[in-house]
């Protein structure tokens, strides 16, 4: 199965992220990939309210990393990363980016490339593609089985919506 999706705007975008959102647990780690502009950070504000969240998520440009109670589980939280301003992979250690892998912890990156050492093989990676007045379309890939079930489910979902 292909796992893609086309988002004509940034709502549906924005439905895309809350609908992933029902499907996260403690210890995913999503890569976000696209292009300045892409929606990397609109699809994590979905996916934060679809975690529940009321905090309102803005772009950890500066910051780096930004961390969020949800209110679905205790103990569980969101951390959003955005590591473009990152120089060097070192830097990565330096920041703390492999703290945020755990599994209370939903962990969502920006410009993740720079880290790609430090990344497990068990994540799911979202290149988006498009920028500016494009249709953006989101391409789902994963190396574990475990998020083979859990797109499915999303999809179906997804369809269901149309
Ligand atoms: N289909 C779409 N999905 C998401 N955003 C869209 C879409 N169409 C247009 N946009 C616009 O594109 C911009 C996406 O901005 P966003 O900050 O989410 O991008 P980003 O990928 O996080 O960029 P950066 O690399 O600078 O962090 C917003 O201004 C949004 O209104
Ligand atoms: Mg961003």
């Amino acid at each position: 199965m292909d796992y893609t999706f086309k988002s004509q705007n940034k709502e549906a975008t924005l439905k895309l992220g809350q609908s992933l959102g029902h499907i996260l647990q403690g210890g995913d780690i999503l890569c976000l990939e696209g292009d300045l502009g892409a929606g990397k950070t609109a699809l994590a504000q979905g996916i934060a309210v679809g975690l529940g969240l009321t905090a309102a998520v803005t772009s950890p440009t500066f910051t780096f990393i930004q961390e969020y109670a949800t209110s679905l589980q205790d103990n569980l939280r969101l951390v959003h990363m955005d590591l473009y301003r990152l120089q060097h992979p070192e830097e990565v250690e330096v920041i703390g980016v492999e703290d945020a892998f755990q599994t209370d912890t939903i962990c969502l990156i920006e410009w993740p490339k720079i880290a790609e050492d430090y990344l497990p093989e068990d994540r799911l990676d979202i290149h988006i593609q498009g920028s500016g007045e494009d249709t953006r379309i989101f391409t789902f890939r994963f190396q574990e089985e475990s998020w083979q079930e859990r797109l499915d489910r999303l999809f179906s979902i997804l369809k269901d919506d149309h």
